[in-house]
């Protein structure tokens, strides 16, 4: 019997209808996390006198329009429109409610007079500057206690000029720890997206006690050779959403953190559900990171479809002795690799304490950690895992793994110490300590 054109018909929608389901179920976004906002209330800076000739200062610009925003209180909140132009300022605060809009050829240019850059006080879970002692600058753009805050436009730029502040660092002259090029602190709903972040003295984008945050279509970049510039770095804060974004800079382009030592244990805030996604780049430095400050705790970190070119570590969990807190239920999946020194790193014993007072005996607690679906080429060695001796590292998982590369004959592609977990379809097959201890259901149910 022939099936009638309805029966045919009718097959065909419920499989267009079961494929449509499948395409929408795979293409999963931040959207949710925070609400985008439309704001009717716009305000330009040439109205508070900006001019964008890339020499005049126009710190009181910004922050005249910003007093406006932050005391008139417009219902929905104020967009503050920067036009096409090259707007030198000094570092400026924003306020909550606010869209900071960046039209196409909009430049935000931070300005190089380091002597007058505003200091503030160490944050508590590092207890002083990430670099020196004592307070540290502020962040070009800032952010305190805010909340409904949205950085956006036609990829405009950020740009923060940080050649003299890396010179300082290699010469050796710089008072205190250098800025941040946008750090927002104890903030909630925060969007950042369709902006270029350019040389930024120090970390790049830096949400700490921050809660809700979404930062998708950014553009990331600085030179290699720039030091620390980290491209995001969610610190103690909480839901988390990076996506659809390429980072090039001259340290790690996501890395997940959450304070430093017994200043971190004291401060006791974690970082939680952060999902990084669909992120591409390169630097002699990890990829994906996290640590190696992880003394308030590190969970529920999902990493997927990451592209990574001309790397340092592809893949880098660090933390070390003293720094205490957890890194646990931890997934990468789907990350590409071409050209690296090391695939994948986890590591006990990066060194670099914020003072003598660390507790020795604060030892870190790496478990459940799921690495799955890498591809690589180029890569001189597949993976360095090496636990703490009163402190393994429990619950490594390695599933379809192919690295490709050079290795030497002197350099094994595994090396492990004080771990324990599995490995299937891993190749080059890897070190016996994740091989011979393989029980089921030592990694999670996701395995
Ligand atoms: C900007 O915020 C910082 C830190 O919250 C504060 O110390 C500083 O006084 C603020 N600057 C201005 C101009 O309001
Ligand atoms: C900004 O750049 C990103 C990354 O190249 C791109 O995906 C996005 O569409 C651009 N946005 C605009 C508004 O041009
Ligand atoms: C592990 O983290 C993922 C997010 O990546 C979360 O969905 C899941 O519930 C967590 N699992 C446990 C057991 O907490």
């Amino acid at each position: 019997m022939r099936p009638s054109l309805a029966t045919v018909f009718a097959v065909l929608a419920v499989a267009l209808l079961l494929n449509n389901c499948r395409a929408a179920a795979e293409w999963v976004t931040c959207s949710g996390i925070v609400p985008m906002r439309y704001r009717n209330d716009k305000i330009s800076i040439m109205d508070f006198g900006g001019v964008g000739d890339g020499k005049t200062l126009n710190t009181k610009a910004f922050i005249e329009a910003i007093y406006q925003i932050e005391h008139l209180r417009r219902r929905g909140g104020t967009l503050l429109y920067i036009p096409p132009g090259v707007y030198l300022t000094e570092s400026f605060n924003l306020t909550s409610h606010m869209t900071l809009y960046l039209a196409r050829g909009a430049v935000i240019k931070a300005t190089t007079d380091t002597e007058h850059w505003p200091l503030i006080a160490p944050l508590p879970s590092y207890g002083r500057g990430r670099e020196l002692p004592g307070g540290r600058y502020m962040s070009f753009i800032h952010g305190n206690g805010l909340r409904d805050v949205i950085i956006t436009g036609e990829n405009g730029t950020i740009d923060g000029q940080g050649e003299v502040w890396w010179n300082m660092w290699r010469q050796r002259t710089l008072p205190f720890t250098r800025p941040n090029l946008i750090e927002l602190i104890n903030s909630r709903s925060i969007i950042i997206s369709n902006v270029i972040f350019k040389n930024s003295p120090f970390w790049n984008i830096h949400p700490v006690y921050c809660s809700n945050v979404v930062i998708n279509y950014v553009t990331i970049l600085a030179p290699a050779d720039s030091p620390n510039t980290d491209g995001i770095d969610p610190d103690s804060s909480t839901h988390v959403c990076i996506e659809d974004s390429y980072i090039s800079t001259g340290d790690d382009l996501v890395a997940v953190k959450s304070g430093w030592d017994e200043y971190g244990i004291a401060y006791d805030r974690p970082s939680h559900d952060i999902t990084i996604r669909r992120v591409t780049g390169s630097s002699p430095f990890g990829g994906i990171a996290i640590g190696s400050e992880a003394s308030g705790g590190i969970e529920d970190v999902l990493a997927e479809h990451i592209n990574l070119y001309n790397m340092g570590v592809g893949i880098i969990l660090k933390t070390n002795i003293g720094r205490g807190g957890f890194i646990r239920n931890i997934t990468v999946s789907n990350v590409y690799i071409q050209n690296a020194r090391k695939g994948i790193k986890i590591a006990g014993d990066v060194g670099d304490h914020p003072d003598n007072n660390y507790n020795p005996n604060a030892l870190p607690v790496v478990k459940n950690v799921m690495i799955k679906d890498v591809w690589g080429q180029g890569v001189l060695q597949a993976g360095l895992i090496q636990g703490l001796k009163n402190s393994p590292f429990t619950g490594i998982c390695l599933s379809n793994i192919n690295l490709r590369g050079t290795t030497e004959p002197r350099n094994p592609p595994w090396k492990c110490s004080d771990v324990s977990g599995a490995a299937v379809q891993v190749s080059p097959w890897p070190c016996s300590e994740l091989t011979s201890t393989y029980q089921a259901g030592s990694c999670s149910s996701s395995f």
